[in-house]
């Protein structure tokens, strides 16, 4: 992986870049809701609806946008917030989490998540809907390879909260 990644908390004005990266995110789940009647769909304009509460990340403390970069360039995003797919609480949540697919399988996803552990210890939560397979293996592989990961949970969920994989584990 090129050590020039960079993760960093995106400021109020990076807020667009977010909102169009997510363009490409929506796009990637897109293929996961090919039975779904109006999720994934463009709109008449040729874009995916708006992220709701996009603007929240710079506004509610419990909520932090991050942007990855390689070469100065954007190459992926991270919102990471306080809430829980499951039962158990935690301290910090992946919500979203989009490495764009020209820098896919290089490290970049794996370094990025490892960035964003080493800001908060606490537990820490990975929520992968059933069908994003590829997800949960880069999920496994991210918090079992990091050094201060431990007690790593990963259950099974089919409920009102979540369909698919919740992992959890204890930064620090
Ligand atoms: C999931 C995602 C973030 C991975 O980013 P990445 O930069 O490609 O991941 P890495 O290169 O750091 O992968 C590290 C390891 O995770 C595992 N992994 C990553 N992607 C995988 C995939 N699609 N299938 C199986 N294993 C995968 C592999 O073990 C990989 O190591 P290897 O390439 O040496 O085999 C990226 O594919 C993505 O943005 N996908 C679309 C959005 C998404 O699903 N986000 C996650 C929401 S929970």
């Amino acid at each position: 992986m090129s050590a020039d990644l960079v993760v960093s908390r995106a400021r109020a004005d990076e807020a667009p870049i977010i909102a169009n990266l997510m363009q490409f995110y929506i796009h990637d789940f897109s293929e996961l809701w090919f039975d779904r009647e109006v999720e994934g769909e463009l709109g008449p304009d040729g874009r995916f609806s708006d992220y709701p509460l996009l603007e929240t990340y710079w506004s509610d403390p419990s909520r932090e946008p991050w942007l990855f970069r390689l070469g100065g360039l954007p190459v992926g995003f991270a919102l990471v917030n306080d809430v829980a797919h499951s039962e158990t609480p935690v301290d910090r949540a992946v919500a979203e989490f989009f490495v764009v697919r020209k820098h896919r399988r290089r490290g970049v996803g794996q370094a990025a998540a490892h960035a964003l552990f080493g800001t908060a210890w606490g537990v820490w939560e990975a929520a992968v809907v059933r069908r994003n397979i590829g997800a949960l293996a880069f999920w496994r592989t991210a918090a079992a390879s990091y050094p201060g990961v431990r007690d790593i949970v990963e259950e099974d969920h089919r409920d009102g909260l979540w369909d698919g994989a919740v992992l959890r584990f204890r930064v620090g």
